[in-house]
């Protein structure tokens, strides 16, 4: 087994050493690079670039596999709950029956957020997208919740791990509890996780709120699907900024900056407002796959494509049979369920399609789902970013925890001016 790659460069040959994942995964490891022969490499997107060893999740992109601490994708959706799951991510195993109740009444005990935050609630215009409200807000947490000093660090990362995995959701219900004119309706201690968060978004006086078993599982295996994906750009933003050593609100808010982007995050709205637009002009997807497919045309299609996926992204799947099974069970029909389900059909007998490997991706189904459940198309991706947490947390945990930390700064090859002098403002032409 080769244990090392050589670089030639200018007649001189270096000896590169490799690094081999558990599941065969191999990288050169050019840590030494510019120490030892001046150069950088380039590589824009980071596309052949590991930023990291990672013991969390694993991909295969050829194949379509996605496990988390070596647990398949398929296996948690069926069989786990979003709070378990957030578990695992973060502790790297599956709790006990003790310790995932002791993990419950934690996420519950910090479930409220301070009033004086309300006041912060109230005076973003309504226009404002609840995801650049969920950055600030969390990024605000850290005013409310500084570092006491008596706590030791372990205490003060556990507490902060628990605040924002409760109080992210009980913010996103607000925000959108205050976007519509109403009282907020506040997170009570007898509702799992998933369950709390449908109340506060949807309890009214005048129509209690009925929970249904079905529905709770459902948003359940929602989460579990986006709970984390590697070194995705949202993921990566909250180790580079946490790299920083900035608290982890700071890193956090950073991750839901970077989610929220169309490319990311954002394409769960994108794929609805595409998919009405398809409704809007009759229904036939012809037309748009056939702007996707031209170069002069910066139209996508939305919700197909991924950076790793060059097969069916396994978590499509099950968004899809989740959405058949939830539109089921509601007795709803989407007539946007149909438009998707022509425009699969298409896109995957398609050759440029087949050709460039692109094939719906999470957010091409999620959408449906979320339209079912009574989810405002604006708060897609904060729902995206509610899963994601745990990931978060917990690469940003292992990345602190790392011996090998540094402080993230990548290179560049400078491609400006040479050396040149500055021209007074009056001799400027
Ligand atoms: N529609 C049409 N063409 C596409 C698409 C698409 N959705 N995605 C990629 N391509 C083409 C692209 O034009 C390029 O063609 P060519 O090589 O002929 O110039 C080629 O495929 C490679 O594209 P790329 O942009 O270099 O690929 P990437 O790995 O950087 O992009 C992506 C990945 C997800 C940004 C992209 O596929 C995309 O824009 N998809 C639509 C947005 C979307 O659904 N995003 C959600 C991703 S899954 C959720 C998440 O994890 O965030």
């Amino acid at each position: 087994m080769v244990k090392t790659a050589k670089l030639i460069v200018n007649g001189n040959t270096y000896e590169l050493p490799l690094v081999v994942g558990t599941e065969g995964d191999t990288a050169i490891d050019i840590s030494r690079l510019r120490s030892e022969t001046g150069l950088i490499t380039l590589d824009p997107g980071y596309a052949n670039t590991g930023s990291c060893e990672s013991s969390i999740t694993f991909m295969d992109g050829e194949k379509g596999i996605l496990r988390y601490r070596g647990i398949p994708i398929e296996q948690l959706a069926e069989h786990s709950s979003f709070r378990e799951t957030a578990y695992l991510l973060i502790n790297g195993r599956l709790p006990s029956e003790e310790e995932l109740n002791a993990f419950s009444v934690r996420l519950n005990d910090h479930s409220l957020v301070h009033e004086d935050m309300h006041d912060f609630f109230e005076h973003f215009p309504p226009r404002a997208h609840p995801m650049g409200i969920l950055a600030s807000m969390v990024n605000a947490l850290r005013a409310f919740y500084p570092e006491i000093p008596e706590r030791s660090e372990e205490e003060e990362i556990n507490l902060t791990f628990s605040r924002l995995l409760s109080k992210l959701r009980t913010m996103a219900a607000m925000s959108y509890r205050i976007s519509m004119g109403h009282k907020i309706v506040y997170p009570r201690h007898d509702l799992s996780y998933c369950a709390n968060f449908l109340n506060m978004m949807f309890d009214s006086p005048v129509r209690p709120y009925l929970i249904d078993d079905d529905i709770v599982q459902a948003l359940n295996v929602f989460w579990i699907l986006h709970a984390d994906h590697e070194q995705n750009c949202s993921t990566a933003a909250v180790r580079l900024v946490g790299s920083a050593r900035v608290n982890l609100y700071a890193a956090i808010s950073a991750g839901i900056a970077a989610l929220w982007g169309p490319l990311h995050g954002g394409a769960n709205q994108a794929v609805v407002e595409m998919l009405l637009e398809i409704a809007d002009s009759g229904g036939d997807p012809a037309p748009f796959i056939r702007r996707a497919k031209d170069k002069n045309d910066p139209f996508r299609l939305m919700g197909f494509g991924h950076r790793i996926y060059k097969t069916y992204d396994p978590r499509a799947r099950i968004m899809e049979k989740e959405c058949n099974k939830t539109l089921n069970k509601l007795q709803k029909h989407d007539p946007l369920l149909d438009i998707a389900k022509k425009l699969e059909e298409v896109a995957l007998k398609d050759p440029y399609f087949i050709d460039h490997n692109l094939y719906p991706n999470v957010d091409f189904y999620s959408g449906i789902f979320l339209r079912a459940i009574g989810i405002p198309v604006n708060m897609f991706t904060v729902m995206f970013a509610i899963g994601r947490l745990p990931g978060w947390i917990s690469q940003w945990k292992e990345s602190v925890d790392d011996p090998h930390w540094r402080l993230h700064r990548p290179r560049q090859v400078y491609t400006g001016l040479k050396e040149t002098d500055y021209i007074p403002i009056e001799k400027r032409k």
